[in-house]
């Protein structure tokens, strides 16, 4: 979760650089080029400045023995931006077409699992679980387990406090803000404890395949706005990883500016009237 701060930095050289970048690609497929010089300078100096490192091998030798570090790197370097209601017409297209299919063959009480997926600070989970609670009629019928994960530990924390501001609130219908929220104080609201225990949120990195194969069985994934900082490669592990972890004929939802038949052919393209939509086949 990057601070956004400004102090003045040292240039890193070109061979550091392509250090640092190879490294977080790595650990994240978050890839970085050329044009991102002065963002990635300024968190890792910050880092630098923070651990006391004064000089760049240093910093690279305490990450080599320090897993803290990594994630204390790797949260400064994520882009986590998101709000409540972000491309809602996907949530219509989970209530009006998905979930009618995926309940089609289930019994009342059953279990429906949906995962966000890259979630950030929380505003996509708690959306679907708002929306759900708002536009599903059966939403009482079933189980529903909805679950937040982000390779970014920072926010986790801050999705789990469900804390928020006016900004990430501006596309949530004022009503909605009243009967979910309470007050903090000027500009601060909280999501009520039952939505806010309605959610459970864990860590995963989405290109690592074996922690993800811990992971599975979920009807619909979001994974929304993640691809787009990816290269081709990295897609392509995240592709094969999110199919394996939904059920046969579970769905996949996609930023708008994504697009799996890009990526992978593991997926049925559906166009439903809400929303274009990837599916995992049946068979396979
Ligand atoms: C722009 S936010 C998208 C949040 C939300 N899905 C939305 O669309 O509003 C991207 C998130 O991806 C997370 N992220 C980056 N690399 C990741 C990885 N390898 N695995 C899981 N999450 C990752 C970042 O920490 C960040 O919170």
């Amino acid at each position: 979760m990057s601070d956004g701060g400004e102090t003045d930095f040292e240039a890193l050289s070109e061979d550091e650089l392509r250090r640092l970048c190879d490294f977080l690609y790595r650990q994240s497929g978050m890839a970085y080029g050329e044009s991102k010089r002065y963002y990635i300078t300024r968190r890792v100096n910050a880092r630098m400045h923070e651990t006391g490192a004064e000089v760049f091998g240093t910093y690279m030798a305490l990450l080599r023995s320090d897993p803290g570090e990594v994630q204390r790197l790797i949260n400064s370097f994520t882009v986590n931006e998101t709000y409540f209601y972000r491309e809602e017409y996907q949530f219509a297209c989970l209530s009006r077409s998905l979930l009618p299919q995926i309940v089609a063959r289930r019994g009342p009480g059953d279990l429906v699992r949906i995962w966000s997926m890259p979630c950030s600070t929380g505003e996509e989970a708690y959306s679907i679980a708002i929306w759900l609670l708002e536009n599903w009629a059966l939403v009482d019928a079933y189980h529903i387990d909805i679950i937040g994960s982000d390779i970014d530990t920072e926010v986790l924390q801050a999705a789990m406090r469900g804390e928020y501001g006016e900004r990430a609130l501006s596309r949530l219908p004022a009503e909605l803000r009243r009967r979910y929220f309470t007050r903090l104080e000027e500009g601060r609201w909280q999501l009520i404890q039952d939505l806010r225990e309605s959610v459970r949120f864990t860590q995963a990195n989405l290109i690592d395949t074996a922690a993800m194969r811990r992971e599975g069985g979920f009807d619909v994934i979001f994974c929304r706005n993640l691809l787009i900082y990816f290269d081709e490669a990295s897609r392509l592990i995240a592709a094969d990883n999110l199919h394996d972890a939904l059920n046969p004929g579970g769905f996949l939802c996609l930023g708008h500016s994504e697009a799996m038949s890009r990526i992978s052919d593991r997926f049925v393209t559906r166009r439903f009237q809400e929303a274009v939509v990837y599916q995992r086949p049946e068979a396979g």
